[in-house]
């Protein structure tokens, strides 16, 4: 028995070193963890249960025949984050440089399937050359069922992708069609085709950073929705991204304990909008001080702008705010803005997380460059979204709620629950000074005619009343007490039933 025991702990000494110590230490070197350290990281201590440590690929091509490393580039299996259990995959660039063989994706798929069947998410960390050369069309096919399962798991399960390192060619697309991606700064990129096929084909000179690097994705494209300076802190962020989640589409989203208490007023909020109209003001603000803890954690900060979207907790549970910010071209909403925050409510709908809209939106970002990219599309999928989702939604109008805009963010008349405004709120169809530059246009030369309309016009509508006056507002609420007012409408919602017609599923604009 000893001698077999011994066996067992050599061939998995053997497997834990993946393409051995040379290589772990050149990874080091780059500043990056080995497969098993991230999951070290990510996971609590102890808790990591590995499957298929002794797989081997069954190439036989280009001397692969003798080139074996038990577990094939993949480190897979499950384990805990702060006791939930989640899947996890991990790639170990020291094999074959993390490419995906056939074996090496069977492995992946296994815990996808484990994790859809158990209702558990699956987090990957990507670090690998792509498909394993030597293999072709098994590696292919390979990606392809993982493809597919993401795909099916979409909407089931959570799944988060962490890029590590290279993620190139075709291999994107599993990332991509993941709930989240985060990325670490300077060692990890992403991209189709890498600078020298662009280079080849468009002549253009790019560094695989600029094309592809965290900066890139996170400002840029938005492909990624952070990035951290290191793998530790990518991996810890993970773990708080995690804890906002429920496992699965029929679970119910986590409730923890906070240090904090319901009816905190913040006297602040008083005196937060500025007298003038045209001032901005800092819309992060007011979610922080709604939310539990002050603890918000944002997705896609560095893009779009404009809107703020991510997760906070109210009364401990988990609650998605999608909030337009005057900071960023006075909380307009445009194309990217448009799609970032119809993303992030799909998410929220899919797993049962309630929805908080803050508003303060001055209309559409007029302009040619945002007609010819399709704004009318782009908006609509932000309209469709809000009109779609069934869960409960809280909305509170703190400034402007102008236009088509008024109609979009979570309007009574899209199916919103609860809807507030502060004493602030001016809901019309545009500003005063627009207004009547149009009503009157024939009075523009007279400067004090034109003074006394815009006031009339202001008093007549830049304000909360007219809208409550119909009910499309529930209560105009003292900013101070917004905390108390929208944690107790998501209470009353806690059962919310909302029935859909039959359908195969709806056709949003893409
Ligand atoms: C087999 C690979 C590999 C691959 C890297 N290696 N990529 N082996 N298949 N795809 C091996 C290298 O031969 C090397 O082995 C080791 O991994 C480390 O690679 P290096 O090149 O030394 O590392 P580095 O300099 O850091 O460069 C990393 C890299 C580069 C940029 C990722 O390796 C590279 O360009 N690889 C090929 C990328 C690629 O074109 N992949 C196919 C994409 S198409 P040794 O033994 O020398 O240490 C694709 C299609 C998917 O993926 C389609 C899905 C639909």
């Amino acid at each position: 028995m000893q001698k077999i025991i011994a066996a067992l702990d050599q061939r998995r000494d053997e497997a834990r070193l993946g393409g051995g110590q040379k290589r772990i230490d050149a990874q080091h070197g780059k500043g990056k963890l080995t497969a098993r350290e991230r999951l070290e990281v990510l996971l609590d201590p102890g808790s990591f249960e590995e499957y298929d440590m002794f797989v081997t690929h069954r190439a036989v091509d280009f001397g692969m025949e003798q080139n074996i490393i038990p577990g094939d580039g993949v480190v897979t299996g499950w384990g805990t984050i702060n006791g939930r259990l989640t899947y996890v995959f991990s790639q170990d660039f020291t094999v074959f440089g993390g490419s995906l063989s056939e074996t090496h994706a069977q492995k992946i798929c296994k815990i996808m399937d484990l994790a859809v069947q158990n209702g558990a998410p699956v987090i990957g960390l990507n670090d690998s050359g792509g498909a394993r050369i030597q293999e072709g069309v098994a590696a292919l096919g390979g990606y392809a069922e993982v493809f597919w399962r993401n795909v099916q798991a979409s909407g089931a399960i959570p799944q988060i992708s962490v890029v590590m390192g290279p993620t190139a060619g075709g291999a994107v697309y599993s990332p991509a069609m993941t709930d989240f991606i985060y990325m670490v700064k300077d060692t990890s990129y992403m991209y189709v085709t890498g600078p020298d096929v662009v280079k080849t084909v468009t002549s253009e000179i790019v560094t695989h950073e600029e094309l592809g690097g965290a900066s890139t994705h996170t400002k840029v494209s938005s492909v990624a929705d952070a990035a951290f300076d290191n793998d530790i802190e990518t991996l810890l962020e993970v773990r708080r991204l995690f804890d906002f989640l429920p496992l699965n589409a029929a679970d119910k989203p986590p409730v923890v304990a906070v240090n904090d208490t319901i009816d905190r007023a913040e006297p602040s909020l008083d005196t937060l909008i500025p007298d003038s109209a045209q001032k901005p003001y800092d819309m992060r603000e007011v979610i922080l001080k709604i939310a539990d803890e002050g603890d918000f954690l944002e997705i896609q900060q560095d893009h779009a702008g404009n809107i703020l979207v991510g997760f906070v907790r109210l009364n401990g549970g988990t609650v998605g705010v999608v909030a337009n910010q005057p900071l960023v071209l006075a909380g307009c909403l445009d194309i990217n803005s448009s799609k970032k925050a119809a993303r992030f409510i799909r998410f929220c709908d899919a797993f049962s997380i309630p929805i908080l809209t803050l508003v303060d939106v001055p209309g559409f970002l007029p302009g040619v460059a945002q007609e010819y990219g399709g704004i009318i599309k782009h908006g609509a999928k932000l309209l469709f979204a809000y009109a779609e989702v069934t869960v409960p939604k809280v909305t509170v109008i703190t400034r402007k709620a102008y236009g088509g805009a008024y109609d979009v963010m979570a309007s009574k008349h899209i199916r919103a629950d609860v809807n507030y405004a502060w004493p602030t709120a001016e809901i019309a169809v545009m500003g005063a000074k627009g207004a009547t530059e149009i009503l009157y246009r024939s009075e523009l030369s007279d400067k004090d005619k034109i003074a006394k309309r815009t006031a009339d016009y202001e008093a007549r509508f830049a304000n909360p009343f007219v809208a409550a006056e119909r009910g499309f507002i529930d209560d105009v609420i003292m900013p101070n007490g917004t905390r108390r007012r929208v944690a107790r409408a998501f209470e009353t919602l806690k059962n919310k039933k909302q029935a859909v017609p039959l359908k195969k599923h709806g056709n949003i604009p893409l």
